[in-house]
């Protein structure tokens, strides 16, 4: 998929469809919050979510008290429509409106959480420089939270064809420098009642 399709695929998504009209909506982020929870983060640590696009990750992290949070997406669209949900407490986020793939992170963060964006990244030279990146910007004693399709989960997200991962393939893709502190497997039950079978893993940078 080249930049330009992959952009207007999501601003397209996020211009003609509400919240809770996309299969990934969720109303209680409780999977990646018991995520974050291990990483045992203080008010003060900076969390990034990458892909979050309008997920209602961030209107629990500032209800938590975190105060550096990051949501990074590639359609501007999704972030507005967080924006606007979250009112005067938007003003207290970064918001990030960048490929995952090309952005050069401008400090270090405590957290990085991607639910449902890195398997979008099909091609190994995606993922490669999604890595990178990664790298940069997560600093040493650091986590990584990922959440992707499931071995046994859909073939495609959003009309997309997905890669699936199990915690073994996850850590692979990492690399070395990154320990698994836990795993698991989440079924996440779309706002149409269908099941999608989730992988979630927890990885502490060394
Ligand atoms: C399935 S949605 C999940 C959104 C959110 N994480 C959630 O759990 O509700 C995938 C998100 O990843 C974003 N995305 C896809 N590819 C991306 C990329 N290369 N860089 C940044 N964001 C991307 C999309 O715009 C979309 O918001």
């Amino acid at each position: 998929m080249s930049d330009g399709s992959r952009k207007s695929h999501w601003e397209t998504v996020y211009t003609t469809k509400g919240e809770t009209e996309v299969s990934w909506y969720q109303e209680d982020p409780a999977p990646s919050l018991e995520l974050i929870d291990l990483a045992r983060p203080a008010t003060e640590s900076a969390i990034i979510d990458i892909g979050g696009g309008a997920s209602r990750l961030v209107d629990s992290l500032l209800a938590r008290g975190f105060k550096r949070v990051t949501v990074l997406d590639i359609s501007q669209a999704a972030l507005d429509a967080a924006r606007a949900r979250l009112g005067d407490r938007a003003t207290g986020v970064e918001w990030v409106v960048a490929d995952a793939t090309k952005w050069q992170p401008a400090h270090t963060f405590d957290i990085w959480h991607d639910r449902a964006a890195f398997h979008f990244l099909i091609d190994p030279a995606d993922r490669a420089a999604y890595v990178a990146r990664l790298r940069q910007a997560v600093r040493p004693g650091g986590h990584v939270i990922i959440g992707t399709f499931a071995i046994d989960g859909p073939e495609k997200c959003s009309g997309l064809p997905v890669n699936r991962y199990d915690a073994a393939g996850l850590a692979k893709e990492l690399g070395e420098g990154f320990e698994l502190v836990d795993s698991g497997r989440q079924d996440h039950a779309t706002p149409w009642n269908s099941t999608q079978r989730f992988q979630f893993c927890i990885f502490r940078r060394t």
